[in-house]
């Protein structure tokens, strides 16, 4: 079964609504379960599912108002919920070997005291997380802070583009298998293949978010048109990019403004993936179809701007009080990835962090074999200093949690362990491939 490409209307994923809310907080329900989607056009797709939907529901909140999240696991399996980029204390942060068994339920606390930012949450659970992501179990996690850049497109107009890859046998399922890149190769966003955005003729904000599981995405618009990058993982930059190709490896996030004002009527876009072979399943991943306002012969009214300055960020002046090596590799007759010369062990601290301090990590792919490595480092937003000793390009030295890692290369990471939270944190490869197969370490940070 295959859909007529650019027909199925892009799906956005329901926004969930608190379940009460007090002064300080807001309260959520989320039940981990099995559910049905309908990923190509009147089949029924056997998935798991965050409240019944593929992708999960969005949640949206507010810098300095908490959340609490009530999730309950449905599944015959364990599951850990992680606030990827989240600044949390150690036992919300969906630590994989901190599960819920199956039947029973648990209460993530969310303090919201960070940058305003695209996150997203997801299953965490060790050596379960890549199937049970790959499956379904992810969703957004927006927080807004009405102070921040308010001039940018906002409501209908600011749209989440979550993209994954899968593989589906004759049937319409779901086919698992781990390091089955070759295989996925249908392309989702916001869980359907090839959907269609009607757009009026005005500028959108675009919320791009990997969650595949290895796959690498190299995107582009078919009219060789500009995307303006106003944030990166860790939020708004200072200033505005322009950019025509956005490289985006799993569990990075980017937000880019496109203006579709000077497109005429029936203009249709193709957002591509350079990366994607010359398989259309892979490269044509949606299409934006201009569609007339008011007026037939005119832009929309769009009183929408990227300001110049976006964002006043930290300063990242303090002094550097450790650096660190962190080396990435696979031990090919083992077959098992590595961090450290070691795969994970739940008992393993490589290193002892004090909170509050500033260090540096020098992270080296060395993987002989040509494999792509990232890191993402809980509880923490850094900022990538250089990559092979050049300085990086605006979207890498703004604040992120995870950063790519290409065979061969090594990159310098500022971090500043500001979070007020002690504890066992991990950091690993987000190609959740692999760091469910042990590509995995722990920090202790102390007081
Ligand atoms: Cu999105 Cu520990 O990861
Ligand atoms: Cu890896």
């Amino acid at each position: 079964p295959t859909a007529q490409p650019f027909s199925v209307p892009l799906p956005i994923p329901p926004v969930l609504s608190p379940v009460y809310s007090d002064r300080s907080t807001d309260y959520y329900e989320l039940s981990v379960r099995p559910g049905v989607a309908e990923i190509l056009p009147g089949v029924q797709t056997n998935v798991i599912t965050y409240n019944g939907s593929f992708p999960g529901p969005t949640i949206k909140a507010r810098r300095g108002r908490a959340v609490k999240v009530a999730v309950t696991n449905r599944l015959q399996t364990p599951s850990a919920v992680h606030l990827h980029g989240g600044i949390v204390p150690q036992d919300s942060d969906g630590h994989p070997l901190d599960v819920i068994q199956p039947g029973k339920h648990r209460v993530y606390h969310y303090p919201n005291d960070q940058r305003a930012a695209t996150l997203w949450y997801h299953d965490h659970a060790h050596h379960l997380e890549a199937e049970q992501i790959y499956k379904g179990l992810c969703g957004l996690y927006l927080i807004e802070d009405r102070k921040d850049a308010p001039s940018l497109p906002k409501g209908q107009f600011d749209i989440p583009l979550m993209f994954r890859d899968i593989a589906l046998d004759d049937k319409g399922q779901l086919l698992w298998a781990i390091f089955d890149g070759q295989r996925r190769n249908t392309v989702l966003v916001n869980g359907v293949p090839q959907p269609v955005l009607k757009v009026r003729r005005r500028k959108y904000r675009l919320r791009l978010v990997n969650t595949s599981n290895e796959r690498m995405f190299s995107f582009r618009l078919s009219n060789g048109g500009e995307f303006v990058q106003v944030a990166t993982d860790g939020g708004l930059m200072a200033r505005p990019v322009r950019r025509t190709e956005i490289s985006l490896w799993p569990a990075e996030r980017v937000e880019v403004v496109v203006d579709f004002s000077k497109q005429r009527g029936g203009t249709k876009i193709m957002l591509t993936n350079a990366n994607g072979g010359d398989v259309a399943s892979t490269s044509q991943i949606m299409q934006f179809e201009v569609i007339d306002g008011i007026r037939r012969d005119a832009p929309d009214n769009d009183d929408s701007e990227v300001p110049p300055k976006l964002s006043v960020l930290p300063a990242i002046g303090a002094p550097v009080m450790m650096t660190r090596k962190v080396v990435l590799s696979f031990d090919a007759k083992n077959m098992v990835f590595l961090i450290n010369g070691k795969p994970y062990d739940p008992h393993r601290i490589d290193y002892t962090v004090k909170r509050g301090s500033t260090e540096i990590w020098e992270v080296t792919n060395a993987d002989p074999d040509p494999i792509p490595h990232s890191l993402h480092v809980h509880v923490v937003q850094f900022r990538v200093l250089d990559r092979n000793g050049k300085a990086v390009e605006p979207w890498e030295a703004y604040p992120k949690d995870t950063v790519s890692i290409p065979a061969g290369e090594t990159v310098r990471l500022l971090i500043r362990f500001d979070a007020p939270y002690t504890g066992v944190f991990p950091f690993h490869c987000h190609f959740v491939d692999h760091s469910s197969v042990a590509m995995m370490a722990q920090m202790r940070i102390v007081a």
